[in-house]
């Protein structure tokens, strides 16, 4: 896998995140307030962009929120939206530039969130279970931890090269098109790469940016087993053996 990191951190195309009107952008928002009322204390949201959702969280429940993500051209526009809210919330959230598969706080969250899909901007597998290795260490005993990922698709002839508009809007006097050009699918490692192309249309001159995504995809099975690792290292806390719980499941 060649470098992929600046393309996963939105080099050249965070500035434009934001314009993302979709429906199913917004969707996922109460689902994580929902979440967040079940528990107490400050709120743990890893790989968390511009603030999407930790904004939006931080409004509804007057929570404390500590945000970690790697891309500094995310933190950029997530810091000058904070400047913009009341001063209680620009109090309550704290904003890290930081790995998700490699972070050390002295505390524990009863919620630890990665909205949109960001676990899957780890894509290898070994980083996967580094962040949640990570999770489990921040989790409180009695904690929830809420990530979301897509549903693969058949990654096939049809596929390759395949180019879909997400949106097409206007700002001001520039027009702003979103679109994916899916590059290249390795169905051994389980990773894509599309590009997330941005086209700004202004006075009939139009300019391009685009960075290049690479994301994990996992099937059913595969996420399920990433996340026995964590539940047997609970287990193990607990004290049971492998053997134990063998001897549960056959009972
Ligand atoms: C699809 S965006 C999701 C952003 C945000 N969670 C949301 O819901 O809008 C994926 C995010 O993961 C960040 N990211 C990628 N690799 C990361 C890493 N190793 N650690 C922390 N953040 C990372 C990207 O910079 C980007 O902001």
């Amino acid at each position: 896998m060649e470098d992929y990191l600046s393309g996963n951190l939105y080099y050249n195309t965070a500035v434009y995140y934001d314009y993302d009107n979709r429906e199913i952008i917004k969707d996922d928002l109460n689902f994580y307030v929902e979440y967040a009322n079940k528990t107490e204390g400050a709120i743990l949201e890893l790989a968390s962009g511009t603030g999407r959702v930790s904004l939006y969280i931080a409004e509804k429940t007057g929570r404390m929120l500590e945000c970690i993500e790697l891309s500094e051209y995310m933190l950029e526009k997530f810091r000058s939206k904070l400047k913009n809210f009341p001063k209680n919330i620009q109090n309550n959230i704290h904003i890290r530039n930081g790995d998700m598969s490699n972070f050390m706080l002295d505390r524990k969250y009863e919620y630890i969130i990665i909205p949109w899909r960001a676990l899957q901007w780890l894509p290898i597998r070994e980083q996967t279970i580094e962040c949640l290795n990570c999770v489990y260490n921040h989790l409180s005993d009695n904690g929830i931890f809420v990530f979301d990922i897509f549903k693969p698709r058949v990654y096939d002839a049809n596929w390759l090269g395949k180019e879909d508009v997400s949106y097409s809007i206007i700002d001001e006097n520039k027009r702003i098109i979103r679109s994916t050009i899916n590059h290249y699918a390795d169905t051994e490692k389980k990773y894509i790469q599309y590009k997330n192309k941005i086209r700004i249309l202004e006075n009939n001159v139009e300019t391009v940016k685009e960075d290049m995504l690479t994301i994990k995809y996992y099937d059913y099975n595969d996420i399920v087993n990433i996340l026995k690792i964590l539940i047997l290292k609970l287990l193990n806390n607990l004290d049971i053996t492998i053997k134990e719980i063998w001897m549960m499941v056959m009972k």
